[in-house]
């Protein structure tokens, strides 16, 4: 077991920065993700710690021992890729002891491994045929029962559910959680989804640009967004942000549109944060502000309603049973409690 750490590590290619000075701590037995939109340098981060790709600068810790100069064999880790990365011409049995075999592993040792491992992601009746006679999540469990196998001390996975469809990802994404919370093995793990950020992490790491934005649990990245960035990145249908400025204790849009109360001293350009689900869906006159419902969708779960005042879309989640008309007109209001304010140029949050 052991914890990664990674200190000012940056990755250049000619001008341009992948990896832009990032230090980070994953402690040992963590589940970190690495969370952020398609470029932000997620892989390159993950393949620097695997030993794939050199750092331009910085510095890799794997347990106490720095890796920098370590080939990717000797640092310990097991990768899932994302296309499974599996041989065709060999059975689920010699994939998964594979890579037993070329470290030299004791002969009677393997086989025990290999059923333990293969138990763990449940396929022990799938040993004996090929990767292509094995659907796309039984594939993905021959790929973790390949990394599992070798006991490392650090998992590192990069997007290894994203060519699952959707319901497969789900169920795979449970037994991941299962099989982590079993293997207590330090993580990292890369996806642009957010979904599978949230529901898998100890802690997440939001990029962009080559730059973590906020680490944090996913209750805090969620519920206490660092900055506009991750308060809109985070959440689906996303968080609802309004430009305009406080006059008076009240948030009033650029076209003059009164949202709600907010307690802070007059200020001008700011956007002002609220989560679908902090905005309820009331009788018009009776909330905050009254608009006309722009769209009506419902999900069978819950309805979303899309409400528009000038030219700016607002979207209020609410119980499955209410029912609105487009065109309509429809009270919102807006929960005090879960206001989020932001400066609207730097992104910053603003705290009062
Ligand atoms: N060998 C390379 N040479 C130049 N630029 C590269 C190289 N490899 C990656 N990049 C750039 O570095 C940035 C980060 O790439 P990276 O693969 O880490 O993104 P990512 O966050 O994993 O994205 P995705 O979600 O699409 O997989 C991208 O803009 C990419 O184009
Ligand atoms: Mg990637």
């Amino acid at each position: 077991m052991a914890k990664v750490v990674l200190t000012n590590l940056t990755k250049r290619w000619g001008d341009f920065v992948g990896v832009d000075n990032q230090s980070l701590e994953i402690h040992d037995k963590e589940f970190l993700v690495l969370l952020g939109p398609s470029g932000c340098g997620k892989t390159t981060t993950m393949r620097m710690i695997a030993g794939l790709e050199d750092p331009t600068a910085g510095e890799i810790r794997i347990g106490d021992r720095v890796v920098n100069d370590a080939l990717p064999k000797d640092r310990d880790i097991a990768m899932v890729f994302q296309n499974y990365g599996l041989y065709p011409h060999m059975t689920i049995y010699d994939n998964i002891a594979y890579p037993l075999k070329v470290r030299g592993t004791p002969k009677p040792e393997i086989e025990p491994r290999v059923q333990k491992a293969a138990e763990q992601v449940e396929l022990t009746e799938f040993l004996h045929r090929k990767p292509k006679a094995l659907s796309g999540g039984q594939r993905q469990r021959v790929a973790l029962a390949r990394a599992i196998v070798r006991h490392p001390q650090v998992f590192l996975m990069d997007e290894p559910l994203s060519n699952l469809d959707a319901k497969l990802r789900v169920s795979m994404r449970a037994e991941l959680k299962h099989l982590s919370h079993m293997l207590q093995v330090t993580t990292v793990y890369v996806t642009h989804d957010q979904i599978e950020a949230m529901t898998l992490a100890d802690r997440v790491a939001v990029m962009k640009n080559g730059r973590i934005q906020q680490l944090g649990t996913p209750d805090e990245i969620y519920n206490d967004p660092a900055n506009l960035f991750v308060a809109g990145f985070i959440g689906s249908p996303a968080m609802n942000l309004i430009e305009g400025r406080i006059e008076n204790g009240v948030f009033v849009t650029q076209g003059g549109f009164a949202v709600t109360k907010v307690e802070a001293p007059n200020r001008s350009g700011l956007v002002l944060g609220v989560r679908p689900e902090d905005l309820t869906i009331v009788e018009p006159g009776t909330g905050d502000f009254d608009v006309p419902v722009y769209a009506f969708e419902n999900t069978g779960e819950s309805v979303q309603i899309t409400g528009q005042f000038n030219r700016q879309r607002v979207i209020a989640k609410g119980d499955r049973y209410l029912k609105r008309e487009i065109e309509e007109m429809t009270g919102m209001s807006v929960d005090q409690k879960h206001l989020y304010l932001f400066d609207q140029s730097s992104g910053e949050r603003i705290r009062n």
